[in-house]
């Protein structure tokens, strides 16, 4: 029988518990076409290192649990083919976020931060009725928009949340945006004021990290642009409007 062909992963550690600083092990794993980082990272937990830790859950690009920094650029370890990745496999846990152990962050903070947004419908009228219709256009507008299953990768990737850790950040911007462009939702002046301090989306150096990055094309940076955009517009139409204009 062919042998199969190994790869060397080389994996950042952790314990904040025991380690006074991180390093990096490195293992050998077998691997065929069609395998996924995320099955690689099984295969050394299961056979080499019961004690390396990482997220998980669904496998197949929807729960967002595995998102981590590969070969330079932040994906979903069950997204990424090993055979893709060039030489030897690098993987670092996401930036900004504490690190709880090895590949594992504590994403409070950036949950914290989507909580804040109110990401639900604020439908306005009560006495509107309770189904709320909407036209196929408006919400073919939507499709791209509700994507977004929350990896955390844009956040990671985006260097502002590295300086400013009150930024609210791509992901819980773009889902102002998401519930702004909704047209069952009534609360646009609600949403814009949230945004608009020093935290919110003038924050943004519209750095493009967090649209390469999002693995499902929710593209953050063009949602934050029409945030920015609406404030703008509304800014001059007052003070427009206060010169009699
Ligand atoms: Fe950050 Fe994306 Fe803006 S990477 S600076 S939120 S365009």
């Amino acid at each position: 029988m062919e042998k199969k062909k190994t790869k060397q992963f080389k994996i950042f550690r952790f314990n904040p518990k025991t380690d006074k600083r991180h390093y990096f092990d490195t293992f050998d794993v077998p691997y065929e076409a069609g395998m996924t980082v995320l099955q690689a990272l099984n295969y050394i937990q299961r056979n080499l290192d019961g004690s390396l830790a990482y997220r998980s859950s669904c496998r197949e690009g929807i729960c967002g649990s595995c998102a981590m920094h590969i070969n330079g650029k932040y994906c979903l370890a069950c997204e990424t083919q090993v055979i893709h990745v060039k030489g030897t496999v690098t993987i670092r846990p996401m930036a900004h976020l504490d690190i709880i152990k090895d590949l594992v962050v504590d994403m409070n903070p950036f949950f914290e931060k989507l909580k804040a947004i109110k990401p639900y419908l604020i439908p306005g009228d009560p006495d509107e009725g309770a189904e709320r219709i909407q036209t196929q256009d408006e919400r073919a507008y939507l499709n791209t928009l509700v994507d977004c299953i929350l990896c955390g990768a844009c956040y990671a990737s985006c260097a502002v949340n590295g300086f400013d850790e009150d930024y609210l950040g791509p992901a819980a911007l773009a889902k102002v945006n998401r519930f702004f462009m909704d047209s069952r939702d009534k609360a646009d002046e609600q949403r814009l004021a949230l945004v608009s301090d020093e935290h919110g989306v003038f924050r943004c150096h519209t750095l493009f990290n967090c649209q390469v990055v999002c693995p499902k094309n929710v593209n953050p940076t063009a949602n934050i642009a029409n945030l920015k955009r609406q404030i703008i517009a509304r800014s001059l139409t007052v003070k427009f409007s206060k010169k009699g204009m």
